[in-house]
């Protein structure tokens, strides 16, 4: 099904460009100026200058291994268009590419792997793939950084996971512990040695194009098949596939992100989201020093999110797609994570748009249920209280696996597709989320309904269940990253595909 689709999404992008010309006239949703500002540094992807990172990682958030001739997968780009009298001054340290745009991320940068050396490489991650892998992405950022206030800002973040993992070769710690081999490894995908390989990263670098040369476009795409070789990589073809381009006229309205996920036989679980990512600290499940672009890091309860979504393909029915997808650190006596992979947690929060979807939390089965459902005004409803518990409104609750007074019956998180432990909670469209300005019912914002969406993240994220240590402070919900994508389970040939674009968030203005 999805080849035949795949041709008719610029057609869609089309249609979302005529959406968007609509729904401006009538959307009035914007919080007041004055109360609050962005807390991104390209407010809506409107400027012209682009600031855009990959990153890819394997099943527990490492690199394990650089793919061949590929370098570290970590890459950037990061443009600005000059006018003409920008253009007069001195660039010692760009490459020109047409006229006026410049690019200050080199291809060579980009193809930095372990074994070469930069600026400011600490010599213990030389030749240590993980390490390198942070650094550089610390490397890049300083190329891209834009001075601002209250921070400086560096990229969008584009990141690629794939979820096989050889059990065998004992690369990921159980619950941050280090574990020796174990297998079969029933829940987990690996066609053999070398399963847990990095992707091969192309990049086509935005140049002006179009018969005006006002269109800006480029992009970053390939394949975890290695042996696909080329790099003429297509969606077309019986392998894994991935791909972002963005694209922008000078001057006007928003970047575009548009999206393509494709699983293959070998590579059957995979993940492609955009992400706000912090622009230093922690990001939600790397517990390295990060890069991003939250020149603010949002706290619950007074946030918001806002951006337009266009679901071209769903990518099947084991596509969790994420209308919302944040991350956040913290343990579970309520204190800031520090970088202790045994004490800290990762904690995320998951909207899964797709209708085909099913909730697992159920009345007569309520371990996969969150032990409260708080109601927006203050109500709080045990999962027992079966007249009024809403259990459709969720996906799935998993506990964190070194949580000591978890209330049973309960499901521990998967413990190895983290560098710690983690607790997840996926909800799904319902009514009780439309007081946020959530979907209230499957298919909303789904293929063929593009929207606009302004969610009030922060009080919807300050009302879910998260497990704390009995008698702790609660925790600051500080969301380190924001982002939307999709996470294809186990499910080989399928294709999603989805635009972004406009993306903001908003916090209450302090002055
Ligand atoms: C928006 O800001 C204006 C000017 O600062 C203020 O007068 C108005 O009350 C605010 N509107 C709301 C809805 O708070
Ligand atoms: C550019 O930089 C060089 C070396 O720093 C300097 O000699 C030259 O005058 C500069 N040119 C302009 C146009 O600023
Ligand atoms: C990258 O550029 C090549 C050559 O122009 C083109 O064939 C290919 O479709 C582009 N790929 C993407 C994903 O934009
Ligand atoms: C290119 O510029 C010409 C002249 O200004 C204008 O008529 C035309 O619509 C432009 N084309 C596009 C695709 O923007
Ligand atoms: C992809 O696989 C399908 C079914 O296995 C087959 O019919 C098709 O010809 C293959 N396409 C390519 C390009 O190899
Ligand atoms: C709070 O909302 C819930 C769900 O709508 C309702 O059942 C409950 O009666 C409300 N409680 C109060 C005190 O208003």
């Amino acid at each position: 099904m999805a080849q035949q689709e795949m041709s008719l999404s610029w057609f869609s992008l089309l249609s979302l460009l005529l959406f968007k010309v609509f729904v401006s006239g009538v959307f009035s949703l914007n919080p007041n100026g004055s109360e609050y500002i962005s807390a991104v540094g390209d407010p809506g992807m409107r400027s012209d200058s682009l600031r855009v990172a990959i990153e890819a990682w394997n099943q527990c958030n490492e690199v394990g291994e650089e793919a061949p001739k590929m370098g570290s997968p970590r890459a950037a780009e990061c443009s600005d268009v000059l006018d003409s009298q920008q253009q007069g001054g001195n660039c010692s340290a760009c490459t020109r590419v047409p006229p006026s745009l410049v690019h200050r991320v080199t291809e060579e940068d980009n193809l930095l792997g372990i074994g070469k050396s930069f600026d400011g490489l600490d010599k213990k991650a030389l030749f240590n793939p993980d390490l390198y892998a942070a650094e550089k992405e610390l490397y890049l950022g300083s190329k891209c950084q834009v001075d601002d206030k209250p921070n400086p800002w560096q990229f969008w973040m584009i990141m690629l996971k794939s979820g096989n993992m050889d059990t065998y070769a004992a690369k990921c710690p159980k619950n941050g512990h280090k574990v020796g081999p174990f297998g079969p490894p029933s829940q987990f995908p690996c066609f053999g040695k070398g399963c847990m390989n990095q992707p091969l990263i192309y990049h086509n670098y935005t140049y002006l194009q179009g018969p005006n040369e006002t269109t800006l476009k480029g992009s970053f795409y390939g394949s975890w098949d290695l042996d696909s070789g080329l790099s003429q990589t297509s969606v077309n073809e019986n392998i894994s596939y991935y791909s972002v381009t963005w694209q922008k006229e000078l001057g006007q309205g928003s970047w575009i992100f548009h999206h393509v996920l494709r699983t293959s036989t070998k590579y059957p679980w995979l993940m492609l989201y955009l992400r706000s990512d912090a622009t230093s600290g922690f990001s939600g499940g790397y517990h390295y020093q990060t890069r991003g672009m939250s020149k603010i890091i949002p706290e619950s309860p007074n946030f918001k999110v806002r951006f337009t979504l266009n679901v071209i393909n769903g990518g099947g029915p084991n596509s969790q797609f994420y209308l919302m997808d944040m991350g956040s650190c913290w343990k579970n006596n309520g204190e800031p994570c520090n970088g202790d992979v045994t004490t800290d947690v990762t904690r995320y929060s998951e909207m899964i748009l797709n209708p085909a979807t099913p909730s697992w939390c159920k009345s007569d089965s309520p371990k996969l249920c969150p032990p409260y459902h708080t109601y927006p005004n203050g109500t709080r409803v045990h999962r027992s209280e079966t007249t009024r518990y809403p259990y459709e409104a969720y996906h799935l609750y998993c506990a964190p696996g070194n949580g000591e007074h978890v209330e049973q019956p309960s499901v521990p998180c998967d413990p190895y597709s983290n560098p710690q432990p983690q607790e997840i909670l996926q909800i799904l469209p319902h009514p009780v989320w439309g007081e946020y300005g959530y979907p209230t019912t499957k298919g909303q914002g789904w293929i063929g309904d593009p929207k606009t969406w302004e969610l009030d993240v922060g009080r919807l994220s300050q009302s879910l269940y998260f497990y704390q240590d009995p008698g702790t402070a609660p925790a600051k919900r500080k969301w380190s990253s924001i982002d939307l994508g999709t996470e294809i389970y186990r499910d080989a040939n399928q294709v999603a595909e989805w635009t972004v674009t406009d993306f903001d968030i908003l916090v209450p203005n302090k002055n």
